[in-house]
């Protein structure tokens, strides 16, 4: 056996793998990545992919960047960890600091976490201890979206709203009020877009008219439901959303770990509607995808109502022995000067446009029933029939035979069901958006057109 076959043997006799039916994985032998240059992985056999999914949205600037490399070798240096119970580190401070300055309308206050679905967990116990102690005790519920993801802790799968991933866990969930998904053409309220985009915004007037004095927050993915399946809400539906928010007084939540640091062109999705959320959730790219780290940030009005005297209990009882690490906070702060010293966001214009256009092709495709984009992040969604818009049969996997196929044309993706998720890092070049892009359709050509 040689090193690769040892591995891959090691690999199926121990490796429990997220997120996969584990009787189907001995049949594909996995990719062992054991390198990564710029925006491509290189397995244990020398093969190089590029990385159209930013290694699951976290690579901003590319694998092994320079400068967050020798952030963390020298932070390493100095401190491995020390804890935020009781005690500071000054990257911790400054990252706060920073983020403070980088987040929307008046968020300043962040609280460190190690994962996205941690981040929306303890936003979630904020919002809801904020009611309880500001004299609101009645209020004990959320308001989230139908197929809204937001991680897989249980707080978080009880505002997620994907039944395939969270339906068995049902006991186990605090009730939500659900908002219909906006632009879906299996609209439940029966209408078509647009006036269904509208009427997905106002049923959250009308869940707050009946039950506002109970909810505590709405949680909302700003922009784009990325594990839906990248569903774009249309411009003036996050506004909408926010404007009822308010009228009703309750808190608005954004879950930015797969939005947050530029993947949908701005630094946060918030910043295209002009949206100031009361608590904010990231995680993934804040450390430019290198190392663990997630912030849930927070306005004053929503700090303040733990301030007290120390018998009063108003504490915010939270905190996992990771928080803030210093290495990820080297990370993170190293990765949020490149943005500004690479002008990254401003640079970001001419690869969306570049995406944009060069996926034309891919919408003419025979099986491509719909492709939805914000930004970097793109969803191609397959269908058998386009015109009468039926899916495939699930056990046909299509989506899965796809990014199978698009591994031999050199492009590493994923697919969430049978759309294709296509969401480079932020650092791709022109010509490698290119490569994922010819990759990407001739693989759905090859899959789709022999089924
Ligand atoms: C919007 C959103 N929230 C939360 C999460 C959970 O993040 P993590 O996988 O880091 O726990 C994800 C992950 O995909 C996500 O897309």
């Amino acid at each position: 056996m040689n090193r690769t076959e040892e591995l891959i043997q090691k690999d199926i006799n121990h490796l429990w793998h997220p997120f996969t039916q584990m009787k189907l994985w001995p049949e594909e032998p996995p990719l062992i990545i054991e390198k990564g240059d710029k925006n491509w992985l290189i397995d244990t056999d020398g093969n190089r992919y590029f990385d159209g999914v930013s290694s699951l949205w976290v690579t901003v600037h590319g694998h092994n960047h320079p400068r967050i490399k020798a952030a963390i070798k020298d932070q390493l240096e100095r401190l491995d960890h020390s804890t935020l119970l009781g005690l500071s580190h000054p990257l911790a401070v400054l990252l706060a600091a920073r983020l403070a300055e980088i987040a929307p309308g008046d968020l300043k206050w962040s609280f460190y976490s190690e994962s996205g679905s941690t981040a929306v967990e303890i936003g979630l116990k904020i919002a809801y201890q904020h009611w309880q102690q500001v004299g609101q005790t009645q209020r004990k519920t959320f308001v989230a979206l139908e197929n809204a993801y937001h991680g897989d802790t249980i707080g978080s799968v009880s505002v997620g709203g994907i039944d395939l991933f969270h339906k068995v866990y049902g006991p186990l969930l605090f009730d939500v009020h659900r908002l219909p998904q906006p632009h879906c053409r299996a609209c439940r309220l029966g209408l078509k877009y647009p006036e269904c985009d509208l009427a997905c915004a106002n049923a959250l007037d009308d869940i707050l008219e009946k039950h506002g004095p109970e909810v505590c927050a709405l949680v909302v993915e700003p922009m784009m439901q990325g594990a839906a399946g990248m569903v774009a809400q249309p411009k003036g539906y996050l506004t909408r959303l926010y404007e009822i928010a308010q009228k009703h007084d309750i808190l608005f939540m954004a879950d930015e770990v797969a939005t947050g640091f530029g993947r949908t062109g701005k630094m946060f999705a918030c910043e295209l509607e002009g949206i100031e959320p009361d608590i904010m959730c990231m995680g993934k790219g804040i450390t430019g995808g290198t190392l663990p780290l997630a912030a849930t940030m927070a306005n004053d009005r929503v700090y303040n109502a733990f301030l007290g005297d120390f018998d009063e209990f108003k504490t915010f009882f939270h905190g996992h022995t990771y928080t803030g690490n210093p290495l990820a906070c080297a990370a993170a702060l190293a990765s949020l000067e490149l943005f500004s010293e690479n002008r990254v966001l401003e640079n970001l214009a001419a690869s969306i446009d570049h995406l944009e256009k060069g996926l034309a092709k891919i919408a003419a495709l025979k099986h491509v029933v719909e492709i939805r984009r914000q930004g970097m992040m793109v969803g191609i969604e397959l269908a058998l029939d386009k015109e009468a818009d039926e899916p495939y049969e699930a056990s046909e996997r299509m989506g899965h035979k796809v990014i199978m196929a698009a591994r031999k044309h050199g492009v590493i993706i994923r697919p969430l069901g049978d759309t294709v998720i296509l969401m480079p890092p932020l650092s791709s070049t022109l010509e490698e958006l290119d490569l994922l892009l010819a990759a990407t359709e001739k693989a759905i050509s090859e899959v789709t057109e022999t089924a």
